[in-house]
């Protein structure tokens, strides 16, 4: 019979910080995770398979071409049988050979064989975490799905100090908690049956894609956002029956079926159309709204002038919008989810912007090039309320946007086959546990 517990699949390799690794097996097991190891010829030097064999009260695997385990095809049957496989410590050797595709051992096997979601828990020299192979060797790692814990900053055994520290394992932990969270990946995100309906009777009010803003007739100030991911929202939450209304910026998309699009070009304009479709319930602000504009765009083409300098522009700041609609009073819609587009500390710059900005929810997302998100098909989502915070796993738009509708369809506490009209206020911090 399966074991009920979410289960890890733990891979330990060769590194001074190998040791840290039993601290996180009793962690996980005292939160009730199963978990099995895999220790490298190079882990074994630093931990034995007798201290993690007690931890973890399970064999330990050590060898790919194990006689007793091979004969079942053990590397296949261990590459499938977790709900997340982490890689703790991963050396730059480990990241090289993971990047590489290489199976010429037990956790190398295991690690090209599997399509379970892999974490890897990075520990180096920081010359090593910085060197171009291994940049290389995370972006395309990232670039695959793999997602990433640490390194931290510090003064490491090597007596260096910059960023190659493997994180605590406390908050290694966590993030393997919150990765083992039901947030159902796609396929456990159906699509909202239309028969069903539960968001009919709502307003909801979507901002998408980049804003425009103008210096001259020909020229614009813009960014990478191809407005996919609030499209594929707006389609949710029409398909869930509620009457949306898409406010976009410049994209080559088609409107979704449904759905009430209005197309503007400057976050001015964007402003307006989203004033102007209140009031509703709910409104997700996904647009990639230009932080400034251009302060006196001009009517005619700037022409060079041979031997002048460039122009200078000077720039005034954009109105939040986000900010706009989250503001308390009567005509605040009663669920705010802003996005929040990061490139470094994502999850703690998100915490802060929600703060902030005052909305009720806040999708953070990695939008460092190397993730292929911004402009992509893919997302990789932490859901961040008042009370707490879900890491769903990389998926597809389409598959955030319904997980997102299954959210806000729970947080108006609707059943999904009740008509909907006559709704509870939401509590105050957001999404009820
Ligand atoms: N947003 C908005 N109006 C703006 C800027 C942002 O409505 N003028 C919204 C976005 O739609 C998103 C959220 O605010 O829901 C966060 O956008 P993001 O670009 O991540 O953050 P900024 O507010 O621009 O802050 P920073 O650039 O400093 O990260």
């Amino acid at each position: 019979m399966k074991d009920a517990r979410p289960s890890v699949l733990l891979i330990v390799c060769g590194g001074i910080a190998a040791f840290k690794a039993l601290e996180l097996v009793r962690r996980l097991t005292e939160r009730g995770v199963r978990v099995r190891t895999i220790l490298t010829r190079a882990g074994a030097r630093f931990v034995t398979p007798l201290s993690l064999q007690a931890l973890t009260g399970e064999r330990v695997s050590e060898e790919l071409f194990s006689l007793t385990d091979e004969h079942e095809m053990g590397h296949i049957a261990l590459s499938r049988g977790s709900d997340l496989i982490v890689v703790c410590p991963a050396t730059a050797d480990m990241l090289a050979r993971m990047a590489a595709g290489l199976a010429d051992d037990l956790a190398g096997a295991v690690l090209l064989a599997t399509d379970t979601p892999v974490m890897a828990v990075p520990a180096m020299n920081v010359r090593m975490w910085l060197h171009p192979a291994t940049r290389a060797n995370v972006a395309t790692l990232a670039a695959r799905g793999v997602t990433f814990v640490g390194p931290e900053d510090g003064v490491m055994a090597c007596h260096e100090t910059g960023p190659g520290r493997m994180s605590e394992p406390a908050m290694i932990a966590d993030a393997i908690m919150d990765a083992l969270r039901p947030v159902q990946p796609p396929v456990h995100f159906p699509v909202p049956r239309p028969a069903l309906r539960p968001l009919h009777g709502l307003r909801a009010l979507v901002t998408a894609g980049p804003t425009h803003e103008p210096i001259d007739p020909v020229r614009y100030l813009a960014n990478r956002s191809s407005g996919r991911q609030g499209y594929a929202i707006a389609d949710a939450l029409a398909q869930a029956g509620a009457a949306v209304t898409l406010i976009s910026g410049p994209t080559i998309l088609p409107p979704p079926p449904g759905v009430t699009l209005h197309r503007v070009e400057t976050a001015v304009q964007m402003l307006a159309a989203c004033d102007a479709a209140m009031p509703c319930d709910i409104a997700v602000c996904t647009a990639a709204v230009a932080d400034w504009r251009i302060a006196t765009p001009v009517t005619s083409k700037i022409k060079k002038t041979p031997g002048a300098p460039p122009p200078s522009l000077a720039l005034v700041p954009n109105p939040d919008i986000l900010a706009h609609m989250s503001r308390p009073g009567p005509a605040r819609p009663r669920l705010v989810v802003g996005f929040a587009a990061e490139t470094d500390d994502v999850r703690d710059n998100a915490v802060a912007k929600r703060k902030r900005k005052g909305c009720d929810w806040i999708i953070a997302n990695d939008v460092r090039a190397q993730t292929g998100i911004m402009g992509g098909n893919e997302n990789e989502v932490t859901l961040i309320t008042a009370t707490g915070s879900e890491h769903w796993p990389r998926m597809s738009k389409d598959a955030v946007a319904c997980g997102l509708v299954r959210r806000i369809t729970a947080a108006f506490d609707i059943a999904p086959d009740s008509p909907g009209t006559d709704t509870p206020d939401l509590p105050p911090d957001g999404v009820p546990a």
